[in-house]
């Protein structure tokens, strides 16, 4: 059951063309995301508030509203600027459950100027859900949303 990334960022480009509107979009982008990405239980973005990383526009069940900085596979993304694929959450020091039903998650930061605004977390009821090319896949279609977020005039400190 492989993703068709290639094609998704099309979809995703376009989706996101005529629209000016940043939180609109912020909607579309994961709403597209979980409903073309088999095999997961929540998609979502916690976006960079001060020390915080506070919940934003996500797919599935109500979550964490509020992760600092630094915690978490979300906050330590977020504080490296790296993603991160965790396999099985129970062995991630410090992982934070939202849902016990989440098995592996991986979570992209979204970088505009150098600092990171946001993290695109994805989590999966499988074990060790998200493949190198997954990765690959997800890291394409971030890219595809921050060009898209840079040309409406997004800034990291404008971000919705
Ligand atoms: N598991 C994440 C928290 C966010 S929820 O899974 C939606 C973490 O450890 O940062």
């Amino acid at each position: 059951m492989t993703v068709n990334y290639e094609l998704l960022g099309k979809q995703l480009d376009s989706l996101m063309a005529s629209e000016p509107d940043l939180l609109a979009n912020s909607a579309n982008f994961v709403g597209l995301l979980f409903a073309e990405i088999p095999n997961i239980n929540w998609l979502g973005l916690y976006i960079v508030r001060e020390s915080d990383l506070v919940l934003g526009p996500y797919n599935g069940r109500p979550a964490c509203v509020r992760i600092p900085m630094g915690q978490g596979v979300c906050g330590s993304s977020a504080s490296d600027a790296r993603t991160l694929r965790v396999a099985d959450v129970d062995q991630f020091s410090g992982h934070i459950s939202c849902d016990p039903a989440s098995k592996s998650e991986i979570v992209v930061p979204l970088i505009i100027d150098e600092v990171v605004i946001a993290v695109l977390d994805v989590d999966s009821p499988v074990y060790d859900r998200f493949s190198r090319q997954d990765q690959d896949g997800i890291e394409k279609l971030c890219r595809v949303f921050v060009a898209r977020l840079r040309a409406l005039g997004a800034r990291h400190k404008n971000f919705i």
